[in-house]
């Protein structure tokens, strides 16, 4: 159809359609093993869906509450306390919304203006610097330092400004898994000491980490808490991305101005998902599922090491999440653009993602990177093809 008037300027010319939908696109076309886009192919817990249902026969239908849930909201605000020790208001600093997404984008909109400079750390989930563009500031863009994609202090404190009005982080990182320990919480709060800065936490695979790390949120560290926005995701926690709940917590007088986006943007999610899920964690089969959630994925990400250990892959474990980071280096040359595609039309292919999609387009790793990222949230047949099809990659 064409649209009769001259089109609209573009608000965001650099964005087309994303590298995950494009991915997913061209492996269901050529057949190809998925471990591209991130999410689980594990069920959500069966007493978690009986708790959806029973919510839905029960009459939990029309619109939630526009901050959610008042018993999810307790639940998370509980959760929190347990875990950290910091206390969060139900009724004014915790919202939930349609999945984490939809809580940093009213954050990122009704905090960020016009003249704002917002820190994203690259490599970085590709949501953040479109919103800001969209909220009329500026990106500044800080590189994670490499081998082990660690947060650049130095880098941060010569990037601060008087301009610097957020400074978004994520712990456990997608795509590294990188996470981050105790003195990282301290240093981030020394940087922006004195500062106006808001710290946007990213924290949706909060409880996933490995080898007995400790699950590390913002909220430890109380007074970087007291600037800092946490987001989270039940998607992913419960296995269940396509029912997008999430949530957002910080301080009240930040939360007041989230809600003011939030209501007119998603302004209430999910009826009786929420039920169900506050429902769940209420029971004991929620609370088996949450401390068993690390190990869980820990085993699945071994299972992938493991079976790639002996190959020419190089990579280093992830320390949490579900995504691995695998270098080709040492068997193909050619930038993980073009190499993820000609693998994903292979015969018996397999589709990643190129991990040089994380940063600017304009940055020089999008021609040079030799890396990918490898979702291992997925039944353990799954990764037992995804491992056979990378060693024959690898020739071994
Ligand atoms: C780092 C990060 N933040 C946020 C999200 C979005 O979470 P949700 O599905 O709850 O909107 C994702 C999903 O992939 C993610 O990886």
């Amino acid at each position: 159809m064409d649209f009769p008037g001259s089109a609209p300027a573009s608000k965001l010319p650099q964005v087309g359609t994303t590298i995950f939908t494009e991915m997913s696109a061209l492996a269901s076309e050529h057949g190809a093993l998925n471990v591209a886009q991130g999410f689980p192919d594990l069920a959500p817990p069966a007493a978690l869906r009986q708790a959806v249902a029973h919510a839905m026969e029960s009459g939990a239908n029309q619109y939630a509450p526009m901050a959610g849930n008042i018993r999810l909201r307790e639940w998370i605000a509980a959760d929190c306390e347990q875990r950290t020790g910091t206390i969060y208001h139900p009724a004014d600093e915790i919202t939930i919304g349609a999945g984490a997404s939809s809580m940093l984008f009213a954050a990122i909109m009704a905090l960020v203006s016009e003249g704002d400079e917002v820190i994203i750390m690259e490599p970085a989930y590709d949501l953040y610097a479109p919103v800001v563009r969209l909220a009329g500031g500026t990106v500044r863009r800080l590189e994670r330092n490499l081998p082990d994609y660690d947060l650049d202090y130095q880098g941060l404190r010569t990037m601060l400004s008087r301009h610097t009005r957020m400074v978004v982080v994520n712990s456990p990182h997608n795509p590294t898994g990188a996470t981050w320990g105790r003195e990282d919480l301290e240093e981030l709060h020394r940087c922006l000491d004195g500062s106006d800065a808001i710290v946007l936490s990213d924290e949706v695979y909060g409880p996933i980490v490995h080898d007995g790390r400790e699950a590390l949120s913002a909220a430890h560290h109380p007074a970087l808490a007291a600037r800092t926005l946490i987001a989270g995701s039940f998607g992913k926690v419960l296995h269940a991305t396509g029912w997008k709940i999430g949530w957002l917590a910080g301080p009240a007088a930040l939360m007041a101005e989230v809600r003011k986006v939030h209501q007119y943007d998603v302004f209430s999610t999910g009826a009786p998902f929420q039920a169900g899920i506050a429902e769940f964690l209420s029971q004991e089969a929620g609370q088996t599922h949450l401390a068993e959630l690390a190990s869980t994925y820990t085993a699945l990400r071994n299972r992938l090491c493991d079976g790639l250990q002996d190959t020419a892959w190089s990579f280093a474990p992830a320390e949490g999440g579900y995504f691995q980071v695998l270098d080709y280096a040492a068997f193909h040359s050619g930038s993980d653009q073009d190499v993820v595609r000609d693998w994903t039309r292979a015969p018996q292919g397999i589709a990643t993602i190129p991990l040089s999609s994380f940063y600017d387009p304009s940055h020089p790793l999008r021609t040079e990177s030799t890396r990918i990222r490898v979702c291992f949230a997925k039944q353990p047949d799954t990764l037992d093809l995804a491992i056979e099809r990378l060693r024959r990659l690898a020739g071994s």
